[in-house]
């Protein structure tokens, strides 16, 4: 095995963190059974603790030493992993994920990641791996290497490059209850694909019970430094436009497109490196042009609200 390998073990297996990317984002990785490699995940992101992380597995048979799993859920396993698809299912009592990693709830989110160089680390070390986006608390995920490295700096021993992220937005997040589908966090499995695979109901928190199912969904979340201002069609010079398609006249600042060809997929893969990339400009505002509200645009503008909201 090379030394990149080596190396990421030997720190996973002394309660080291380790940043890894996924075909998601990055994510900055420790042991899900060691609350000091835990606890360390929560100080190098400035993460507060009631925030619980995701147990990163390498198939059913290691996520079945985390949680509970029905029939529904197995279906959706079947479905959707390894992929951008993490399940909140009921945690098996003295299961591998600790308590500090779940912030004490009586569920964990699972995740079976298609990211080789992370499946291989998992396998090596039979154990799962806790795993938030590598990022600031807060800030906006990183989809690349120099992103984590912007963010973390001084704060984890070691990034694993490995490139660019696929996918570029984090994973759906479901939980099933009652014979129905729960997305707490849109993502590239969009609603449609869960229906056809499961053939039942999915449906949304509402939004006064949204917090205390899903903890880390702040309002304010993936957010730039600059004030973000969406549904934009025209900028002014010292604003930094994000179009999706083909820029208009009416831009007068800075522009770049989330995907010239009006492509979801590639805006998706865009949308945090783009985000940052603007930021590290300090423009007046970050304009975003109108995002088509189906698909995949539902998690893209799930990410725009949250990094638009005023930020406490
Ligand atoms: O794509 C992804 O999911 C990336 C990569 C690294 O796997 N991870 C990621 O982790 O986005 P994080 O920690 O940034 O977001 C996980 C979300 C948080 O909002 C957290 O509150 C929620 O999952 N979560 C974790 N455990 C939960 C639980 N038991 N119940 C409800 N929500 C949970
Ligand atoms: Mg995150």
């Amino acid at each position: 095995m090379d030394t990149a390998f080596d190396e990421t073990v030997g720190l996973l297996r002394t309660s080291q963190t380790v940043a890894i990317g996924t075909e998601t984002v990055y994510g900055l990785f420790g042991r899900a059974d060691d609350p000091d490699a835990v606890a360390r995940i929560f100080e190098a992101k400035g993460r507060p603790a009631f925030n619980p992380l995701i147990a990163h597995v390498s198939g059913l048979d290691m996520a079945e030493r985390v949680g509970h799993f029905g029939r529904i859920e197995r279906e959706l396993i079947e479905a959707f992993w390894p992929g951008p698809f993490t399940l909140v299912t009921e945690r098996l009592e003295n299961g591998l994920a600790s308590d500090l990693a779940c912030a004490g709830l009586d569920t964990v989110a699972i995740r079976h990641a298609a990211a080789p160089f992370l499946s291989s680390v998992i396998r090596e070390l039979e154990a799962p791996l806790a795993g938030p986006s590598a990022n600031r608390s807060g800030h906006v995920s990183a989809t690349n290497a120099d992103a984590v490295q912007t963010d973390l700096d001084g704060l984890i021993p070691l990034i694993i490059d490995t490139g660019p992220c696929d996918e570029g937005i984090e994973s759906t997040i479901v939980r099933v209850i009652e014979e129905r589908v729960l997305i707490l966090r849109p993502g590239s499995i969009t609603a449609d694909m869960i229906e056809n695979a499961v053939g039942c109901p999915v449906f949304y928190p509402d939004a006064e019970d949204a917090s205390i199912i899903a903890p880390g969904q702040m309002t304010s979340h993936y957010a730039p430094n600059s004030d973000v201002i969406l549904n934009a069609t025209s900028s002014e010079p010292g604003e930094i436009y994000l179009a999706f398609g083909a820029t208009k006249k009416t831009v007068k600042g800075t522009a770049y497109s989330l995907s010239p060809s009006g492509d979801l997929r590639e805006a998706a893969a865009n949308l945090y490196s783009l985000l940052r990339k603007a930021d590290s400009q300090n423009p007046v505002h970050i304009l975003v042009a109108p995002i088509p509200d189906i698909g995949l645009g539902a998690a893209i503008n799930d990410r725009l609200r949250r990094a638009a909201a005023p930020q406490r």
